[in-house]
């Protein structure tokens, strides 16, 4: 798709209308490459017309969503109204951390920054995670995209043997890099357990890196969760990958301390 930018813009800065059409058609971002990305952004902002960065928006939306990695595939659907504090015995701890993550999703719609969600198994913070990013599609328009970390370096483990894979990893790095608010689910479980923590393999310190970097500085989000701690981190990436993605701003990090674990199985 090569557009020639002088024969789009006509001498009165006016878009013309047939290319302003075609930029309003309904292109799938999944199919997009980069370069298209950035060249039909490029237009569409040059064209100045609300109601197609606005189709864009939605465009990035469901894209960027589509393209997330569940854990064993299944979706997860959460909102605040969903959090019920009596799950948990300690109900305040319960409440304390709901709000905490209220409050976080709320200064997250209008500011950038990212959040770690600390604690161990089933005590909900996926969960909450997904609240937070539920709320910001909602109530601020954000691109959301779900990834977990296990199920992503199963897929990298699989891109040797796998044409279609490769190729997916490829368009799931394009989404990593330009969605407004991205949740790396279960991060530090491809390092290993408590007792053998690893260091992780470098093609994935490698895809991490390149998409840590590009999300730095930017506008965007980026959310946490783990049952690791900050010196198994260091054990398992390099220092650089981890400064890009875990916050050092305590405000910025959600202990689930002394909660339970109440998954039903
Ligand atoms: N306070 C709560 N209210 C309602 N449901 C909850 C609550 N806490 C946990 N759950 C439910 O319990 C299950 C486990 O929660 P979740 O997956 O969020 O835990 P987690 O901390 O992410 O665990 P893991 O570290 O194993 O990934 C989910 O089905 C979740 O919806
Ligand atoms: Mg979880």
């Amino acid at each position: 798709m090569v557009i020639i930018m002088s024969s789009f813009v006509s001498a009165f800065g006016a878009v013309n209308p047939k290319i302003m059409q075609k930029l309003k058609e309904k292109v799938d971002f999944a199919d997009m490459t980069d370069e298209e990305f950035k060249k039909k952004h490029a237009l569409m902002k040059q064209a100045g017309d609300a109601k197609a960065n606005e189709e864009f928006q939605k465009t990035k939306i469901r894209g960027c969503y589509k393209k997330s990695v569940w854990s064993g595939g299944q979706e997860i659907k959460f909102t605040f109204d969903d959090w019920d504090v009596s799950k948990q015995a300690d109900v305040d701890r319960a409440r304390e951390v709901g709000n905490k993550a209220y409050k976080l999703a709320q200064e997250l719609k209008t500011d950038n920054f990212n959040v770690t969600l600390y604690g161990n198994s089933g005590v909900g913070k996926t969960s909450l995670a997904i609240a937070m990013m539920t709320k910001l599609r909602n109530e601020a328009n954000k691109s959301i995209m779900v990834v977990s970390t296990a199920e992503l370096a199963s897929l990298l483990d699989n891109k040797y043997t796998q044409d279609d894979t490769r190729e997916r990893l490829i368009n799931i790095e394009r989404a990593l890099k330009e969605v407004d608010v991205l949740l790396l689910d279960d991060f530090g479980t491809e390092g290993g357990s408590l007792r053998s923590i690893k260091v992780v393999r470098k093609d994935m310190q490698d895809y991490l890196y390149r998409v840590a970097n590009s999300r730095v500085g930017g506008d965007k989000t980026t959310i946490i969760t783990t049952n690791n701690n900050d010196e198994d981190f260091e054990l398992m990436y390099n220092t650089k990958i981890i400064s890009r993605l875990l916050t050092k701003n305590k405000d910025h990090m959600i202990f689930f301390k002394d909660m339970k674990d109440v998954r039903e199985i």
